[in-house]
């Protein structure tokens, strides 16, 4: 059975608040294509907004962190609660630039996927990826991986998402071969379905993906959709990233 594609629109902190309403708008009257599931992970500021000019049956909402609790005195946490009641579906998690900038380990990662995972229908999507290109990402993706999982138990019905996101592809420009597109996405996949069942599992991949490129990637059945940076700030690229996937 295949499943639909989520493609995700990371916008990081790349948007400013006052230029927020308007590419809401301009997001709000696209029409995706059916078979996809296009998410918009705006900054926690614009997240209200977002929740109010989108249609949330034609488009989810995400968030793009979350507090690795849910309530509490964590200054300037977000807890997961309430991004789920502010009307997002997706909570992205341990991006290589929190990893990077913030100094997020993979304990910290497995804290966050929990207190994420307790909050029902909030779906993570947990980024992995190594830092370096040319060598076997193997090791790197299984560290990562048994990090941020360790006794992570899903209740029936629950999805994750595994974002494969190589950080030498991240706002490069390099663009992935096909190959190690396949290598990574089948190694994350057979850790995943060792633990947890195929059917509650999606692994997407992101880095540099643009509208000229999306559809590379669409007959890959091991890549369940894509996570978009850069190329998700313009309406018109993301939609043709959406509908290259479905080729
Ligand atoms: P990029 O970013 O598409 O700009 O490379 C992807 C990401 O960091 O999620």
């Amino acid at each position: 059975m295949s499943k639909t594609k989520i493609i995700i629109a990371n916008w990081k902190m790349k948007v400013p608040h006052q230029g927020a309403a308007n590419l809401l708008r301009r997001f709000s009257h696209l029409s995706f294509p059916a078979g996809i599931e296009a998410v918009v992970c705006p900054d926690f500021l614009a997240l209200p907004l977002a929740a109010k000019t989108l249609s949330l049956r034609k488009l989810k909402l995400g968030a793009q962190d979350a507090a690795f609790i849910d309530r509490g005195a964590y200054t300037g946490e977000i807890s997961p609660t309430d991004i789920k009641s502010l009307g997002a579906t997706y909570v992205i998690l341990g991006h290589s630039e929190r990893r990077q900038y913030l100094g997020e380990t993979d304990a910290l990662i497995n804290k966050k996927l929990q207190a994420v995972l307790a909050v029902p229908g909030l779906i993570p999507v947990v980024c992995v990826g190594e830092k370096a290109r040319g060598k076997n990402p193997k090791a790197v993706l299984q560290k990562q991986l048994a990090g941020a999982f360790k006794d992570i138990r899903l209740k029936p019905g629950q999805r994750l998402v595994v974002a494969y996101e190589p950080v030498w592809a991240i706002g490069t420009g390099r663009v992935i071969k096909r190959s190690e597109v396949v290598l990574a996405h089948l190694l994350i996949l057979g850790w995943l379905t060792k633990r947890f069942s195929p059917t509650q599992c999606q692994v997407l991949y992101g880095g540099s993906v643009d509208a000229k490129n999306a559809a590379n990637f669409s007959d890959i059945s091991v890549v369940d959709g894509l996570l978009v940076g850069g190329a998700s700030l313009e309406p018109k690229s993301f939609l043709t990233i959406c509908r290259s996937m479905l080729k």
